[in-house]
């Protein structure tokens, strides 16, 4: 019998990279699953493709194939209007809602000097308003069943600063902050609240020429053979980058029985970049 037999699961960004590995993962050891996800293809000033609708409905068959239900709704993070009614429409076929992995986000890149406005509000809008937006509908449906596991993804970026990407370490170290004051809040009514920081992970949000960019700027247009060294050299495993089933296991971890004394923590799976932050 797997970990969450029966449990109800939503993964925000579960269209692809680590949310959708974290749904098969849930799926494959007992839990129902939902993912939001806005498919919008873009995003301004995200220099990268973001998911495509059949991104998502491929994340539906693989978890279908896992023999669990699966609920797919379309909403983007920024529009609480959207995210309460998909939450709603989650829970009203679900029962409840018993695991939250608040995992949609976005990575541009620039320096703070001259960070474009828009380039610094749409992250804010997208990685820690939207994070609220997430846990805002779920929070009030957890205590009224007196159960729920909050599994949050931060980053090493919300451990430390780090170059060209201040906006992305703003609000991932925002999220922490708001994950433990939640943790507080409600550790009473059986809702724990944590956080996973993974260092570069295996997914279209690392593997981008902006991305290989932010790790080489030596290098005008850099290759990913160009760039592994780099992302190597960063972390202190030798490894350029963790894989995303390395990162559920954190986040499945956080979300069991076997953590259930556990909130408010922030888990490091980063190949030891936490090693040299707080
Ligand atoms: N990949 C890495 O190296 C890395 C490292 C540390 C932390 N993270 C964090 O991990 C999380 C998952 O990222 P990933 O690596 O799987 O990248 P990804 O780009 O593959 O996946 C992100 C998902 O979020 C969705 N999304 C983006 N903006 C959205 C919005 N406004 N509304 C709804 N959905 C939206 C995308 O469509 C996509 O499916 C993010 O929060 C990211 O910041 C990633």
């Amino acid at each position: 019998m797997g970990r969450f037999e029966g449990r109800k699961v939503l993964v925000t960004g579960g269209a692809r990279g680590q949310g959708r590995n974290h749904a098969l993962r849930f799926a494959r050891e007992g839990a129902d699953v939902a993912v939001i996800d806005s498919v919008a293809g873009e995003i301004e000033t995200v220099p990268y493709p973001i998911a495509e609708p059949e991104d998502l409905d491929r994340t539906v068959e693989l978890i279908e194939a896992e023999g669990r239900s699966a609920l797919a709704e379309v909403a983007d993070v920024r529009s609480a209007e959207q995210m309460d009614g998909a939450v709603a429409r989650i829970a009203e076929r679900f029962g409840r809602i018993d695991v939250l992995v608040v995992n949609a986000g976005i990575c541009t890149f620039g320096p703070i000097e001259s960070m474009d406005r828009d380039l610094w509000q749409t992250m804010i809008d997208v990685n820690l308003t939207g994070a609220f937006n997430s846990v805002r509908p779920v929070v009030p449906l957890m205590l009224e069943h007196g159960f729920g596991r909050i599994v949050a993804t931060s980053s090493m970026a919300g451990r430390a600063g780090w170059e060209n990407i201040g906006h992305y370490a703003a609000s991932k170290w925002g999220l922490i902050g708001m994950v433990k004051s939640l943790a507080l809040e409600v550790a009473d009514r059986g809702v724990t609240a944590n956080v996973i920081c993974p260092s570069s992970v295996n997914t279209p949000m690392m593997h981008n020429d902006s991305s290989y960019r932010l790790f080489r700027p030596d290098l005008e247009n850099p290759t990913m053979e160009d760039a592994l060294p780099a992302f190597q050299s960063v972390n202190v495993l030798p490894v350029p980058y963790a894989e995303t089933d390395d990162i559920s296991d954190a986040v499945l971890f956080l979300a069991s029985e076997e953590a259930r004394y556990i909130t408010g923590a922030t888990l490091s799976p980063s190949t030891g970049v936490n090693a040299r932050n707080v």
